[in-house]
């Protein structure tokens, strides 16, 4: 066993490296615990539930430095809710410790904040949170299955969540919005929805937090934030909505259906980051400043993907924003990516501004 700090907390993990540990601790992903730490601190959530918490690590912190009066830590795996158990002794604090199948416990309790931190897609355990959340609640989800939703394989994607991926230049934006998509579905089935507020990937994760409200004109109001976005793989031409073929060189695209909503809410994002800052979680702080600042357009324009497919040179990504504010379209740099911009300019103006 080896003693570990993080954040204002102390604990015991096995010792090795993460994925050889009996149970599971990853020290990369102290990033997204300090960030999911500000978000429940700023949310106050009153019963939240760490539904995979292998070495507590999670819900203790959501205890002790957000101050949530009731932490449920739950594990499958017995050696896990052990060192719970132990861990959470070690920092003097009470919760309900289970040992269960996170789908069962989350279909037998109902709480204001889920977590879902699994190994892999969180799919599977997304209509047991759907049940168990209650309105106004906040749901965060982890999903390490990249490759699927940030295209690399479409039909993984396609079964998980419901859509197919596809490897685009925004890719990794639409891999949230695919992550968002099968959440608000799953949702549905239980007449609540769910409303993004802050989405993001990092390292080999995505992580999207959201707002979960009930109410069946709620979730067909939701259900309007979904669209088609449309891309040809010829020419790197994209647009929302349903286009068979390209309108700039006539190949026939690709299409996907998908929430296209904003991922980010810049009031929600900006509480965030204030409270990164007073905890001093520097990085974090940053990275929040920058999602609170998107626009709202589903998809932005990677300058390198771009010049790849029009065989033209890279531009400097300031100096297209530059000129394609000079033309008079709103533009800024990529929430997601630094060569990337967002912009309300037509496609084949961005290819005039880089030539
Ligand atoms: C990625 S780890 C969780 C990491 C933890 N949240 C953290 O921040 O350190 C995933 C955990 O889920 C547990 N697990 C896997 N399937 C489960 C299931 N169906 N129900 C409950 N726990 C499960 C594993 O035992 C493992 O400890
Ligand atoms: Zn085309």
């Amino acid at each position: 066993m080896e003693n570990i700090e993080e954040g204002n907390v102390e604990i015991e993990v096995h010792e090795g490296r993460s994925y050889d540990k009996e149970v599971f601790y990853n020290p990369r992903m102290e990033f997204d615990r300090n960030l999911s730490v500000a978000i429940v601190s700023v949310v106050g959530p009153r019963k939240a539930c760490d539904a995979l918490s292998a070495s507590g690590i999670r819900g203790i912190r959501y205890k002790k430095e957000a101050g949530i009066p009731e932490v449920w830590l739950n594990d499958a795996n017995l050696k896990a809710s052990r060192l719970i158990q132990s861990n959470m002794e070690k920092n003097s604090l009470c919760g309900k410790i289970r040992n269960k199948d996170a789908a069962v416990l989350l279909r037998q309790e109902n709480f204001d904040f889920i977590d879902i931190d699994p190994f892999g897609s969180p799919a599977e355990f997304l209509d047991a949170a759907a049940s168990s959340i209650k309105s106004k609640g906040l749901i965060g989800v982890t999903a390490t299955d990249t490759s699927s939703f940030f295209g690399t394989y479409p039909r993984v994607s396609r079964r998980r969540y419901g859509r197919k991926s596809m490897k685009t230049g925004y890719n990794k934006e639409l891999g949230l919005r695919i992550l968002v998509s099968a959440i608000i579905e799953s949702l549905g089935r239980y007449k609540k929805t769910f409303y993004p507020k802050l989405c993001y990937f990092r390292e080999h994760y995505a992580r999207v937090f959201g707002e979960i409200v009930s109410g069946a004109k709620e979730v067909q109001e939701n259900f309007r934030n979904f669209g088609h976005i449309s891309h040809c793989f010829s020419c790197g031409w994209r647009n929302q909505g349903f286009h068979k073929n390209c309108d700039s060189c006539g190949s026939q695209t690709e299409v996907t259906n998908v929430y296209t909503g904003r991922l980010n809410n810049p009031n929600f994002c900006r509480n965030v980051a204030e409270k990164c800052k007073s905890k001093g979680f520097d990085e974090e702080h940053d990275m929040v400043d920058r999602l609170s600042d998107d626009m709202d357009i589903p998809y932005h324009y990677d300058l390198h993907y771009i010049a790849k497919k029009q065989s033209i040179p890279v531009n400097k990504t300031q100096e297209t924003i530059q000129r394609l504010r000079d033309s008079n379209h709103k533009t800024k740099k990529s929430v997601y990516s630094p060569t990337a911009v967002k912009t309300e300019a037509p496609f084949h103006k961005v290819v005039e501004t880089m030539i």
